[in-house]
C-alpha cells in the first residue's frame, strides 16, 4: 500500500516520505486518488472482503457530521455495507487540512453517494473544523461508538 501511495507521487500530487500521504493538492478528487482510491478503488467500489465500497454505500450518506468524524479519525471492528460483512482498521485522515477533507467528502458524497448530486450538498472546511475541535482525538471508531456520537453533547 505505501508503494502504491508512492506511486501517486508521479501524478503531480507531492508526497514527502510517503509514511502518510502529503498532499498538497486541494481538488476533491486528487485528494481522492491520493488519500482514499489505494482501498476504496478509484471506481468506489473497495476490494473484495478487505475494503468496503463507497459506491452505492448508506454510510457515504451519514450526516455531515458523523462523515467528518469517520473520516477524520479512522474505524476499525465490523461494519455491514450493503451485503458484506467487513471487520477491518481504516486508519485516521487528520493529516488532511479542513479545506481537504471538506473537499474529499464532497467528491466521494457527489461521486459515490446514493442520493446523487441534487441530494448531496457539499461539505465546508468550517464543519470539518467544528468536528475537528471536538473529535480528532481519540482512538479510531466503532461503528457503534461513531453512530452513538451523534447524541453527544455540543
Ligand atoms: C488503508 C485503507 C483505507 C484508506 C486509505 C481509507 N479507507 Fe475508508 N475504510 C477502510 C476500511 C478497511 C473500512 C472499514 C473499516 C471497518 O471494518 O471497520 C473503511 C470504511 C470507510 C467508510 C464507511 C464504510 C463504507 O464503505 O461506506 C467510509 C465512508 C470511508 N471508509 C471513507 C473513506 C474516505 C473518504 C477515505 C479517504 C479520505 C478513506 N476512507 C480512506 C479502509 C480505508
Amino acid at each position: 500500500m505505501k508503494a502504491a501511495a508512492c506511486a501517486f507521487g508521479l501524478m503531480g500530487i507531492l508526497l514527502v516520505g510517503c509514511a502518510e500521504p502529503r498532499v498538497t493538492s486541494l481538488s476533491g478528487p486528487e485528494i481522492y486518488v491520493a488519500t482514499c482510491a489505494t482501498c476504496h478503488g478509484t471506481d468506489g467500489l473497495g476490494v473484495n472482503n478487505a475494503f468496503p465500497p463507497l459506491a452505492g454505500s448508506p454510510w457515504v450518506a451519514l450526516p455531515d457530521s458523523l462523515l467528518i468524524r469517520l473520516a477524520l479519525r479512522g474505524l476499525r471492528g465490523p461494519i455491514r455495507v450493503g451485503e458484506r460483512d467487513y471487520n477491518n482498521v481504516m486508519p485516521p485522515n487528520d493529516f488532511l487540512s479542513n479545506e481537504q477533507l471538506a473537499a474529499v467528502l464532497s467528491f466521494v458524497r457527489r461521486e459515490f453517494g446514493p442520493a446523487g448530486p441534487a441530494g448531496s450538498p457539499d461539505i465546508t472546511a468550517s464543519q470539518v473544523a467544528v468536528e475537528r475541535a471536538r473529535f480528532e482525538a481519540g482512538p479510531m471508531w466503532t461503528i457503534e461508538e461513531l453512530t452513538r456520537s451523534a447524541s453527544a453533547r455540543r
